[in-house]
This record gives structure tokens, sequence and C-alpha cells, in this order.
């Protein structure tokens, strides 16, 4: 890992992403085994935007495996809002804690305190950039599902511009070499220069538009619908992963892409369609109505429960040899 920061996706190898994959399985086949294995660690768990599931997956993490955690939960407690310096208020978290979680409305926030900190920095959502954590918490949930995170089928729904979380599994899923169907909601494409830099990084890989099988699923927006292309096999298992507008508005008020029932019957009657899983990153608006929350498809909220263990198995690779 670059400098044992994980900032973005980027900064894993793929061998290290299945390292801690593989770990995780192990940690969620038993937690014992390592109840106290940074009994001597505290982490310093600073949100200084809100989270359900990052900040309180975090905590749990480090507590199930002994350690101990300080939280912050609110920029308006720190002396951030009387004008603290990034880099002053990090060194002084330096002296707290042992490792760093930081999720920070400014991508640069998360950036800035890895050129001061001297302790392990996860990056835990850096404004519209990245949140790499998330897509280990993706990658092993499809690896729970398919026994695989390769040669795989992705559709990509939603906020494409500003949701951090499918800029991070794209470029993981590219370096995996799976095909990605982009299905952004009107207005919210990623930025070309987003696009450009990921078809930079994987030459060998073709953008393509043919939107004829993804009509049923947003047909107001056929022209924008495109894939990257990695592999040939479009029979391989899908991934259709659905993400809310990234603010407050709810989704009914503009032309956004959603998924019920309906529409997963029409999947399942397509032979492409059969072997597929739904997911979120969460919280959703109303993209997946609570009537899918029991569809054998439906795999959002066990990729939320494995936030513990993924984060747990991150937390024991950067602590590494300190243990
Ligand atoms: N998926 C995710 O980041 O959720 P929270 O914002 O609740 O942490």
């Amino acid at each position: 890992m670059k400098n044992n920061n994980l900032i973005s996706i980027n900064d894993l190898s793929n061998e290290e992403i299945f390292n801690i994959i593989h770990l995780t399985k192990k940690i969620k086949a038993n937690k014992y085994p390592y109840r106290n294995i940074a009994s001597r660690f505290i982490l310093g768990n600073l949100f200084f935007q809100p989270s359900t599931r990052t900040r309180g997956s975090f905590e749990s993490a480090m507590l199930h495996l002994g350690g101990n955690v300080i939280n912050v939960n609110d920029i308006n407690t720190t002396s951030i809002v009387k004008g603290e310096a990034v880099q002053d208020t990090i060194r002084m978290w330096d002296n707290y804690a042992d490792i760093l979680v930081l999720r920070h409305s400014n991508e640069n926030f998360v950036k800035e305190a890895q050129g001061v900190s001297t302790i392990p920095i996860i990056n835990a959502g850096n404004g519209e950039d990245e949140h790499p954590t998330q897509t280990l918490v993706d990658l092993f949930t499809i690896m729970c599902e398919f026994d695989t995170i390769e040669h795989l089928n992705f559709v990509i729904c939603g906020d494409l511009k500003r949701g951090r979380a499918v800029h991070s599994l794209i470029h993981a899923a590219l370096r995996f070499n799976n095909n990605i169907m982009l299905v952004p909601a009107n207005g919210y494409e990623l930025s070309s220069s987003f696009l450009n830099n990921i078809l930079n990084q994987h030459k060998g890989k073709s953008l393509m538009r043919d939107y004829s099988s993804l009509d049923k699923l947003y047909p107001n927006k056929k022209e924008e619908i495109y894939y990257i292309k990695s592999h040939a096999d479009w029979s391989a298992p899908y991934v259709f992963y659905m993400t809310r507008l990234q603010n407050n508005t709810p989704s009914t008020d503009i032309n956004y892409p959603y998924i019920d029932k309906h529409l997963v019957l029409d999947f399942r009657n397509k032979d492409l369609y059969n072997n597929f899983i739904l997911m979120h990153p969460l919280p959703r608006h109303n993209e997946i109505p609570e009537h899918m929350d029991e569809n054998t498809h439906s795999k959002y909220f066990q990729q939320a429960a494995n936030g513990v263990p993924v984060r747990m198995a991150l937390i024991i690779d950067m602590l590494g040899t300190t243990l």
C-alpha cells in the first residue's frame, strides 16, 4: 500500500485487495481469534460529514479487534471552525491515535492530511472523489456471491458525476477486467476528465454506445448509456449497482433510474440476466423501493453488514507488523 495510507482504491495493488478479501473471509467465519489483536491501539474516527455505516462499522471493527476508538462526529466541535489549518489538526491527532479514519466534504482535506501524518490514514470518503473502503466492501460482497470479482458485467446507475463510491468502484472493476455499463441519471454523467482518465489508464478497453438491453431500466435517457468493454462474455453474472442522488433532493424530483420488481422479473425472463445481484452503498432514496428488500437478488443489507469484517481486515493490514 502506498505509504501505508489508503486514499484511493488505486493505492492498493490487486494482490493487496485479494489479501484483504481472503482475511475478511476468515474473520467473517470466526472473529474470535482476532478479539485482542489491536488491544494496544487507538483508532481516531474523524467524520466531518454525516455517516451511518462507515463510521459505525469502523468503530465496531476496532472494538471487535480489542482496540479503542476516539470519535469526532461534528466538525463544529473541533478547532477547525476557529480557523485551525488541516496540517495542525492532523499533527495533533498523530499524538492521540495510532490510525486515522477521515471523512470530509473537501476532497483535498484527506490528501493534505497524509502529507503531515506519521500514522496510517484511511479515506472514509473525500468530497465527490473516492470512497475506497466502500469498494472493498463491495468487492468482498461480490466475491461472496460469485466466487470471483473478475470478468463480470457491472451496471452502474444513478449519480455518477458526484458519487464517490462509484468512482472508486469503477477503478476497481476495470482493474479486474469487468465490463461496465454506465447508466447515469440525466445531468449526472461521469465527468469527461474522469472518463478520459480511466480510458487512458485502461488502454485496451473500448468505449461503446449500445443501450438496447437496458431500455427498460432507463427508457428516457438512451443516448447517454454506454459500455466500457473488458471482455466479450455478456452472459457472465451481472452486478447492478444503484446509487442515490448525491444531495437531499428526492430522486422523484428528476427523471432518475430506479429498480423495482417488475424490472427484476423482466431481467430474469431474459437469459442474459439470469444471474445477477442488486447492490447499493446506501443510504437510498426511492431508487430501490422497500418492497425489493426481500427479493433474493437484493444484497445491499448484506453489503452493509460486510462493512465490519472488511474494515477489521483493513485495520489489521494497515497496523501490520506493529500488532
Ligand atoms: N455507504 C456509506 O458510505 O454510508 P454512510 O454515508 O452511512 O457511511
